[in-house]
């Protein structure tokens, strides 16, 4: 195979303040890795680059959160992360990390050689200042209300809500994470991109990009940014985390995470070229590279107006061919979080389901979020498996495999001449390639899984039509005609699936004894798998997922949801003051229950039948989750007695029963020494 051309591949660099979910997978490393794949295999030289991002603001915190120092935060990060992705199959030819000394000296290098060019303006302005905590916040320690969605809890450098991009200043009511003090503005030196000198430069270029069919969304969110007007960008930082801003007079001052962090892929490439004794400049310079980062949306901004500025002011990068951004998964409804628990965790996936990497490379690939935010769940999962995984391609394997040991040993049978619908079958196969690749090449990876599920369904239209399990028994010579037909399509299948389930592709290339079909091949071969090849026993490509295993990961999330609620039970701050005589206007006595019975058609609430000592009274209670009635009647409880009346569904309660909650959401009974009731649970 001859190299076609030359491709520098980019995933997002992740943050080490936490593992990888099925977020990032879907949005960013296995569309990544189709794609870095499928190049390779037809013929093209690639680097796939990645590696960890290790300044970001959130590291610190996380660190200081958990009382460690950072570089304790990055290295288990970075391991579990690293990992991760090998075990997955993501087959990057490189994964660095930004706290390596190559990129130290490269970010540095690079950010000095600007300087030297005169490309930034040195400015005196105002940041954010925590009065308390005595420092510069980062971003990242500011929050408050975004200005563009009204979301309360916006970062400062980004709404997680709406997905802007932000700068700190600009957030309404911010207030400082450290202290929670009210940040003031405070004098300090920076360094500045002035993007707005890029402006001309920028809208030519995407314009270009535009007509090379960039995705809509990555598209529309560049030019309204260019539309609003570029400001200068400070990329310099008030830190003690990150690479020292390397010019004179900046003592206390780091680069700012997103002017080092994608000069990472260039280090990494480096890194990489080292290893191997090649040459990185090509990969970087060339101008028949063609670089593609593949990223979330969230990171549009700085791939397509940031980064591509400071290749261009540096002056001898290439500039991206392509950002093919996604938008975000989902998870069973809620949006992916990594602070909250939310996620699928790539780790603890491998080790639940270890042999089943495919599995989720295909569900992610089938439901990407190509064009809008998508839902994973697992449901879902289950379905894609059971459905199309093993029903459609392992059904149709499965058959040619043992057939062919039940009926030739193994062995690639001789065909008589093909019929009419033989030849269509293997017409309609050969085309399957230019398809699948014309998908990839578009970015469009569903639909690209959807032909390749194709192949395997067009498999299983043959044979049943066919039916060779029963013209074994009129027509040997038709037969093995027959068999031979499906081998190919197998054999086409071990091939065109590699990009996508790699594991599978491997298996399958072991049952059929296959080293050297190539891409092109099953388009332009007369044959893939000649008569008289014998093929290895058979082991089943895919296994149901059953209903328990849906059911557990389902479990895992309500319990995360749980302890999200309880974290935020335990800490309500104290009610406003009441004064002695607010206090004694409460009458709190013990009674007995002597009735209880369900409300009709309310769910929660209880009607019962309270003895206060003073009278038998109705009280309505909303406890009905919580316990029977049977298992309530006859309980001394306390009940606040001179609670104004007030009708509920119709019924006059005549006073409260007094009740607090565990962290598990349970209620229970005013009894304090109750397992799981810890000071500061509140009485009502
Ligand atoms: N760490 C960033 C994120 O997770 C992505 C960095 S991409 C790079 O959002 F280009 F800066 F490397
Ligand atoms: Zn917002």
């Amino acid at each position: 195979m001859s190299t076609q051309g030359r491709y520098t591949i980019t995933a997002a660099l992740p943050y080490t303040n936490g593992p990888i979910h099925i977020g990032h997978l879907a949005g960013v490393y296995v569309p990544a890795d189709i794609y870095s794949r499928y190049l390779r295999i037809t013929g093209n030289d690639v680097a796939f680059i990645c590696g960890s991002d290790e300044h970001g603001a959130a590291i610190p915190m996380r660190a200081k959160k958990e009382g460690v120092s950072p570089q304790v935060i990055i290295d288990k990060y970075h391991a579990i992360i690293k990992k991760s992705f090998a075990d997955f199959g993501i087959s990057f030819d490189n994964y660095s990390r930004t706290s390596a000394p190559i990129h130290h000296d490269t970010a540095s290098e690079f950010f000095k050689k600007m300087y030297e060019d005169g490309k930034f303006i040195e400015e005196t302005s105002e940041q954010l200042y925590d009065p308390e905590a005595d420092q510069f916040l980062a971003d990242r320690f500011v929050t408050g209300t975004c200005p563009k969605c009204g979301y309360e809890e916006a970062y400062g450098d980004q709404c997680e809500n709406c997905g802007s991009s932000l700068n700190a200043t600009d957030l309404i009511n911010p207030k400082s994470t450290i202290s929670g003090a009210e940040p003031i503005l405070k004098q300090t030196k920076h360094w500045f991109l002035p993007l707005n000198q890029y402006e001309d430069f920028l809208k030519e270029w995407i314009l270009k990009g535009h007509k090379k069919d960039w995705k809509t969304n990555v598209y529309g969110q560049i030019k309204s940014w260019i539309d609003d007007g570029l400001r200068p960008r400070a990329v310099t930082r008030d830190l003690d985390w990150g690479i020292p801003v390397p010019v004179e007079g900046a003592e206390g001052k780091v680069l700012y995470v997103w002017f080092d962090a994608p000069i990472g892929y260039i280090s990494s490439t480096k890194e990489w070229a080292e290893r191997e004794g090649k040459d990185w400049e090509p990969y970087w310079k060339d101008v028949n590279t063609k670089l593609v980062h593949f990223i979330g949306k969230d990171n549009i901004v700085f791939h397509c107006i940031i980064f591509p500025s400071m290749l261009k002011a540096e002056g001898s990068y290439v500039l991206p061919e392509n950002v093919p951004a996604n938008e975000f998964l989902n998870l069973e409804g809620n949006k992916l979080s990594t602070s909250k628990n939310w996620a699928v965790w790539l780790h603890e996936y491998l080790e639940e389901f270890p042999d089943k990497q495919d599995v989720l490379r295909y569900v992610l690939t089938a439901n990407a979020p190509e064009t809008k935010d998508n839902d994973f769940t697992w449901k879902d999962y289950q379905a894609r498996n059971n459905n199309e995984l093993v029903a459609i391609f392992g059904n149709f394997i499965n058959r040619v495999v043992v057939l062919t040991h039940k009926y030739y040993n193994g062995v690639v049978p001789t065909p008589d001449a093909f019929s009419e619908v033989d030849e269509q079958t293997l017409k309609e196969l050969k085309a399957y390639p230019a398809v699948i690749s014309s998908s990839i090449e578009r970015y469009r990876f569903r639909e690209a899984s959807q032909e390749l599920m194709n192949v395997a369904r067009l498999g299983n239209k043959y044979l049943a039509d066919e039916e060779p399990w029963k013209l074994i028994k009129t027509d040997e010579e038709r037969t093995k005609t027959v068999m031979y037909v499906a081998l190919q399509i197998a054999s086409a299948l071990a091939t065109l699936c590699e990009p996508f389930l790699p594991f599978t592709s491997t298996k399958l290339k072991n049952i059929l004894a296959q080293s050297d079909v190539s891409w092109n091949d099953v388009s332009e071969k007369e044959v893939l798998l000649p008569a008289d090849h014998q093929i290895q026993k058979g082991e089943l490509l895919f296994s149901k997922v059953e209903d328990k295993e849906i059911q557990k990961q389902l479990e895992k999330l309500e319990a995360t949801k749980k302890a999200n609620e309880a974290e935020n039970k335990t800490v309500e701050p104290q009610k406003e003051t009441a004064t002695f005589e607010d206090f004694t206007k409460l009458d709190i006595r013990v009674g007995t229950i002597v009735e209880a019975e369900k409300m009709p058609k309310a769910k929660k609430l209880l009607v019962l039948k309270v003895d206060t000592g003073i009278n038998t009274r109705t009280i309505v209670s909303g406890i009905a989750e919580h316990f029977t009635p049977e298992e309530i009647v006859g309980k001394k409880v306390t009940v606040l007695v001179n609670l104004a009346p007030r009708k509920l569904r119709g019924v006059e309660s005549e006073g409260m029963i007094l009740m607090t909650e565990t962290p598990e959401g349970k209620l229970v009974f005013l009894n304090p020494d109750e397992d799981g009731i810890n000071p500061g649970a509140v009485i009502n």
